[in-house]
């Protein structure tokens, strides 16, 4: 059967290649497109740049190949742009012509073919479902109806690492801890519901579909099968786990949540707007027809990846810094001191007040940038791009981590100095006012959630460091801060144990 199915595949590998051979003598006669390395047929250049497309290869390859470069990658075409001119051009000026995004044979299950909002096509379902999503989630009433929910949630962190002996000698996974701190925010954003602990049996199966979600997609391991559809075959395991995982994944969504709020909904009157949770609002435009229960599931999964986990890395990157940097957090504690008052704790309302914290969480969202090749966009025509064709349906990087870490734009990129947010960058907003500085992307596409996010990064790392001295484990003398990128992700590859020593006011 194998052999069989082999012989079959090397057969269509050998007509693949004729077929490739004379589409590309024609392609090449009517297409100027942008520099890259020579491709071979069929398989293109992934044989010679391999799976691993980080951040960091593709900024090795855009100092070789330039601020555009195109791949061929088996049967689709990947354009890579790394300058902030042409990073305005496909977020902002051409906005409409790239705003779409490309899908994967993993993502098309994982999002039901484009039934959500963060990897469907730039057109009416996009925009409907952003609409619809915007009152419950991104406004700054979301923010003013929640921000004591972040607070106290951020306090019961602290609380929790006072109790525990082990966090002040040997040390703890703090993010273990934080981990069920950012599901609470969102959970009670989303649904008025919170996780009372880490050992939570629904918390726990929650948390492991989401990750088993996370590592299935954002795996180069299933290149080979998306970019060579005559392979797709060898795949068929690979997706077979990950519709399982999908599966199983919506299921608890609606079982535990979606129908718990609905007779919820059902029983007690939900007139009181300010009473209702973000999931009324989009049962509310489900049922005036707007979308349909498909999309109420996918609302929930997009939300479970694009907030918890992005805001959830960007702690951990930006604890790991202030551990490695004890100097910046010193400053940073004297900051808080110094405006709040010893043991005043750090509110949303007094971020504003803060501006070294502000620049501890900016430098954290450049260096260590969690989605460094923002989510791909895509163009669903033909287009032109610095005088090059884009082919119908590339897939578009912009590889925001090297517009933020490049040496000709930057003053010392590798460094981790906060301070250039307060002198030299003291104009650069996350928001996007600057196009090499993009953590959020800018346009059409862009975060909506960086009204979230910004802020209970700040009242975390703000009320970690005024609560404890953080260091590295004993016998350690830093963290390890290796990397760990995936499909457009960076997380850090170990999580560190963490030792956070109580610091006491004296009043
Ligand atoms: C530190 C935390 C976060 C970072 C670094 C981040 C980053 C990003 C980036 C880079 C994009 C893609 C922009 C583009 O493709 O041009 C994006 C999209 C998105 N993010 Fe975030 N995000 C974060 C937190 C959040 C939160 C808290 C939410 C929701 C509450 C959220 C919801 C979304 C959604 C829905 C999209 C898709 C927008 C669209 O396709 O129209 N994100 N995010």
């Amino acid at each position: 059967m194998d052999l069989l199915l082999l012989e079959k595949t090397l057969l269509a590998l050998f007509i693949a290649m004729v077929l490739a051979i004379i589409i590309s003598k024609l392609r090449g006669k009517r297409f100027k497109l942008p520099p890259g390395p020579l491709p071979v047929p069929v398989f293109g250049n992934w044989l010679q740049v391999g799976d691993d497309l980080n951040h960091r290869n593709l900024t090795d390859m855009a100092k070789k190949f330039g601020d555009i470069f195109l791949l061929r990658m088996g049967q689709r075409n990947l354009v890579a742009v790394s300058s902030p001119e042409l990073a305005k051009e496909v977020l902002h000026t051409q906005g409409v012509e790239f705003g779409s995004r490309t899908r994967n044979v993993v993502f098309d299950i994982f999002t039901g073919k484009g039934q959500d909002m963060v990897f469907t096509v730039y057109g009416e379902h996009w925009r409907k479902m952003r609409r619809i999503m915007t009152v419950p989630f991104f406004t700054n009433k979301v923010v003013l109806q929640n921000k004591a929910g972040w607070e106290d949630e951020a306090a019961r962190v602290v609380e929790d690492l006072k109790k525990n002996p082990e966090a002040s000698t040997t040390g703890v996974v703090i993010r273990r801890r934080l981990q069920l701190m950012m599901y609470n925010n969102m959970y009670r954003i989303m649904f008025n519901r919170r996780f009372e602990s880490e050992d939570d049996p629904l918390f726990v199966k929650l948390k492991t579909l989401n990750a088993e979600r996370s590592r299935l997609s954002q795996s180069f391991e299933y290149n080979y099968g998306d970019f060579i559809p005559i392979l797709r075959p060898f795949l068929r395991g690979y997706l077979k786990v990950c519709k399982d995982v999908k599966e199983r994944r919506l299921q608890l969504f609606k079982e535990h949540f979606i129908d718990e709020r609905k007779k919820l909904a059902s029983t007690k009157a939900m007139d009181n707007e300010s009473l209702k949770c973000a999931m009324d609002h989009i049962l509310d435009a489900q049922k005036k027809g707007e979308i349909n229960e498909d999309n109420v599931l996918y609302i929930v999964e997009n939300i479970n990846v694009a907030a918890i986990e992005t805001t959830l890395w960007s702690i951990e990157w930006g604890i790991a810094e202030l551990v490695n940097h004890p100097e910046i957090q010193k400053k940073l504690r004297h900051e808080i001191d110094t405006v709040l008052g010893p043991g005043v704790q750090v509110t949303e309302s007094e971020i504003q007040n803060l501006p070294y914290l502000q620049a501890v969480v900016k430098e954290t969202l450049r260096l260590r940038m969690a989605i460094p090749l923002l989510v791909p966009h895509m163009n669903l025509h033909d287009a032109k791009l610095n005088g090059y064709d884009i082919p119908a349906e590339s897939k578009i990087l912009v590889n925001a981590w090297r517009l933020a870490n490049n040496p000709s734009h930057w003053k010392r990129p590798e460094e981790f100095r906060p301070e250039r947010f307060l002198e030299e960058e003291s104009n650069v907003e996350a928001s996007g006012n600057d196009f090499r500085y993009l953590p959020f992307g800018v346009g059409r596409r862009s975060c909506p959630g960086i009204i979230l996010a910004l802020p209970i990064i700040g009242i975390t790392l703000g009320r970690l460091v005024q609560n404890f001295e953080l260091l590295p484990s004993p016998g350690q003398s830093k963290i390890d801060t290796s990397e760990k990128a995936g499909q457009f992700s960076l997380q850090i590859l170990k999580h560190s144990t963490v030792v956070a020593k109580p610091r006491s006011f004296q009043v």
